[in-house]
């Protein structure tokens, strides 16, 4: 099968994956055309699907002369422009020396090229070998003003994803300004579908919701400089029919940490047309004639059936070809991280305590959290000072990291290098280093000011002392937080017509910083986070395999966090502790094997006071680190199944792996309450071989995978609320 083909007959490109199909055709007056996106057809061209009307009001191209029935306000294309007759919402947006916006985007010429394209100095998917992917380039060209547009596919026919990405250069005579430049653009015949996203909040991030796509544009998005906690880059959708094994399905993730728009239009023809890309607003970027600007990346994916196979497919899509580390599939050293423990108040004694508690059951990672550096007692001062403060750590960080190591144990350093607080040597030294409006006073949040590193000389001069520390004590795990959104958006070193760059800059200062650190230090473990999960992204993955899911520790409010998060990225990417009880964020009880249960699913960990732990708490604890080594394979390389959802009628939350060869099979879940007299709910596993058979491990009780799929098992009666289930199959030949 070839990724890629052009008929040039019928002027029809078409992409291919193991299971999808994506097609396109160069139409009359070159104007680039969407054809189909879903199940793979095999040879066919569907050039049938194109069906044009006379309708009012939708004007035509000059070209189209007396051809009424031509007209791009409902033709479904591929990448759209503004100014041009198209009146829905559009890829692009130009404004020219002139003030005008029209942009008429016609197919120039094409390339199909082995590998995959590259995106510098941005996260994108990669290729371990060329024969992983197929690229094709298109080239849309607007004569008047010289303005070119390439349209970037990367094909990936083994986890039936699509990439996309655009690029824009200027190579007419004057200076354009992009006003507006979407990663992707897909529009969708008329049918009814539902579009799912991921909102939220500060400590309850990535809620489901599902709504219908109706008349009018639906739009999910972030301006705050960073992917949020209250809007996730990643959308599904489905038929309104859909499950989680049934049914179309599509799913869209931008690969970018920054500001981004998703909208979604139902127009005048019962069309869907959704477009995802670096959000518009204070968007603008100067391109002199010569210069181009490369937006970030899109990924696509469909299932024929339901949303468990979308999450498949961008879980091993993200496992094999987004996360760099080498982490990504090997294990993980089990934490214990002193944020929760100590807060704020610690000395090297306490600390040291924590860490050989800590040994003494088996934990392999202290990771040192904020505090540690510069007059960093509270949250309003020290960021930007990122040298130890010698008053909390008495002797130097070294000396305190040495000790660690000689317990045998890896040490870990959390850091904030895109802030500054006021309060700061930094900010005393250099004033203008932080966003700021000149003549206004700038929007505060947790008492700190964003750095701006758009600028090289400011993220060279962190991360050089960045590196000071590091280097110093052979730090083997970094917490690259940011606890603010970006605010005072003006950048000191850009002309006033430049200053709708900054956000996308900045972005790309961040990116830079981190790349500048793996480089430096490729066994690194790094765990973005900020404020939890408000850059849980595929753009970060691209730089750390793993993202502080959230600062809700509570095991029964992570349920609903972890299962929204589910939908895109992959278990293993998500940081999840055990914490103290009762929660210090929702004062709920739960039983450690509970928040364990809960946090196996992700990274595992611990982030609580271990020197207040009972013996039988620590024994506990203890078994628990041995049980999560033992599953930690199935979690990371497994294929995982939403068996039940956390709002529905169930009164329970259950999902599951199962290992790729289908052998060994992972039951996870929380029942939520214990009711006297309750209804018995029956588990329907899925993903399993039904003719195999799978003996439970602890029980020894032999079942089909039929059975375990079709007549299901009853739900574990729990006795009492929050109870935590966990059951291993494996494959058997036993009769
Ligand atoms: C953020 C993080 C927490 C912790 C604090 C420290 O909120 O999400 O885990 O590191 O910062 O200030």
């Amino acid at each position: 099968m070839e990724p890629i083909k052009f008929n040039p007959q019928s002027r029809v490109f078409t992409l291919r994956t193991c299971s999808t199909m994506y097609q396109m055709q160069i139409e009359r007056y070159d104007t680039l055309v969407h054809l189909y996106y879903g199940a793979d057809l095999g040879d066919t061209e569907v050039v049938h699907r194109i069906v044009n009307l006379d309708r009012g009001f939708s004007g035509n191209p000059y070209e189209a002369e007396d051809d009424r029935r031509f007209s791009l306000d409902v033709l479904p294309q591929e990448y759209t422009a503004e100014g041009n007759g198209d009146y829905r919402i559009q890829g692009i947006e130009i404004r020219h020396t002139d003030g005008s916006n029209c942009l008429q985007l016609k197919y120039c010429s094409h390339q199909i090229l082995p590998g995959k394209y590259r995106l510098p100095g941005l996260p994108s998917l990669f290729t371990t070998q060329e024969s992983d992917a197929a690229t094709l380039e298109i080239l849309l060209k607007d004569e008047p003003s010289g303005v070119e547009v390439k349209l970037l596919y990367g094909v990936f026919p083994q986890c039936d994803v699509i990439t996309r990405a655009v690029e824009i250069t200027n190579h007419g005579t004057s200076r354009i300004a992009l006003k507006k430049a979407m990663s992707l653009e897909l529009d969708f015949p008329k049918r009814s579908m539902d579009l799912i996203h991921f909102y939220g909040r500060h400590n309850m991030e990535r809620q489901t919701e599902r709504r219908p796509i109706t008349h009018g544009i639906q739009s999910i998005e972030s301006k705050r400089g960073m992917s949020s906690h209250h809007h996730n880059p990643a959308v599904l959708i489905c038929d309104r029919r859909a499950t989680e094994d049934y049914g179309d399905c599509y799913g869209i993730v931008f690969v970018y940490s920054g500001n981004f728009e998703c909208q979604v239009e139902l127009d005048q023809a019962e069309q869907t047309r959704l477009v995802m890309g670096i959000h518009p607003s204070n968007f603008s970027f100067r391109l002199s004639p010569g210069e181009s600007f490369t937006t970030p990346e899109a990924v696509m994916t469909w299932s024929g059936k339901g949303l468990e196979q979308i999450s498949h497919h961008f879980h091993d899509a993200f496992r094999n070809h987004l996360i760099r580390s080498s982490y990504v599939n090997r294990h993980r050293p089990v934490l214990v991280n002193n944020w929760e423990a100590t807060y704020f108040q610690f000395d090297e004694k306490k600390l040291y305590g924590i860490a050989k508690a800590a040994k003494e059951i088996g934990i392999e990672l202290f990771v040192l959290d904020d505090g540690w550096f510069g007059k960093r007692d509270d949250d309003i001062s020290g960021l930007g000072d990122w040298y130890v403060n010698e008053k909390k750590i008495h002797g130097g960080l070294p000396a305190l990291v040495q000790k660690i190591h000689n317990l045998g144990m890896k040490f870990g350093i959390w850091i904030e290098p895109e802030m500054i607080s006021e309060d700061s040597d930094l900010y005393r030294l250099h004033p203008d280093w932080c966003l700021k409006v000149p003549g206004r006073n700038p929007m505060t949040s947790r008492g700190q000011l964003n750095l701006d590193v758009s600028r090289k000389e400011v993220r060279d001069y962190v991360m050089e002392q960045i590196f000071q520390v590091l280097d110093s004590c052979h730090v083997e795990y970094v917490k690259w937080d940011v606890n603010r959104a970006v605010g005072n958006v003006f950048s000191q070193s850009l002309p006033e017509d430049r200053q709708g760059e900054v956000l996308h800059r900045h972005m790309l200062g961040v990116y830079d910083m981190m790349e500048q650190l793996i480089t430096r230090y490729p066994d690194l473990l790094l765990e973005t986070c900020a404020g939890g999960g408000g850059r849980f992204d595929a753009g970060m993955l691209y730089y750390s395999p793993q993202i502080w899911c959230s600062d809700n520790t509570d095991a029964i409010d992570r349920l609903e966090i972890q299962y929204g998060t589910s939908f895109i990225y992959p278990i293993s990417t998500m940081g999840a502790h055990v914490s103290v009880c009762p929660n210090h964020q929702t004062g709920r009880t739960t039983d450690m094997n509970t928040r364990a249960v809960v946090a196996m699913s992700g990274t595992f960990g611990y982030e609580l006071d271990l020197e207040h732990m009972t013996k039988e708490e620590k024994e506990i604890a203890s078994d628990l680190i041995t049980q999560f080594k033992e599953i930690e394979p199935m979690i990371q390389n497994g294929d995982y199944y939403r068996i039940t959802a956390p709002k529905d009628e169930n009164n329970a939350v259950v999902w599951s792996f199962v290992s790729k060869d289908k052998a060994k099979v992972l039951v996870c879940g929380v029942v939520l309450r214990k009711y006297p007299n309750p209804p018995i709910t029956l588990l329907h596993l899925r993903g399993l071989d039904p003719q195999k058979k799978y003996k439970e491990t602890l029980t020894g009780q032999i079942y089909t995978g039929a059975v375990l799929m079709y007549a299901g098992i009853p739900l574990p009666l729990p006795s009492m609320d929050y109870e935590s289930l966990q059951y291993r199959f494996e494959e058997t030949n036993e009769i």
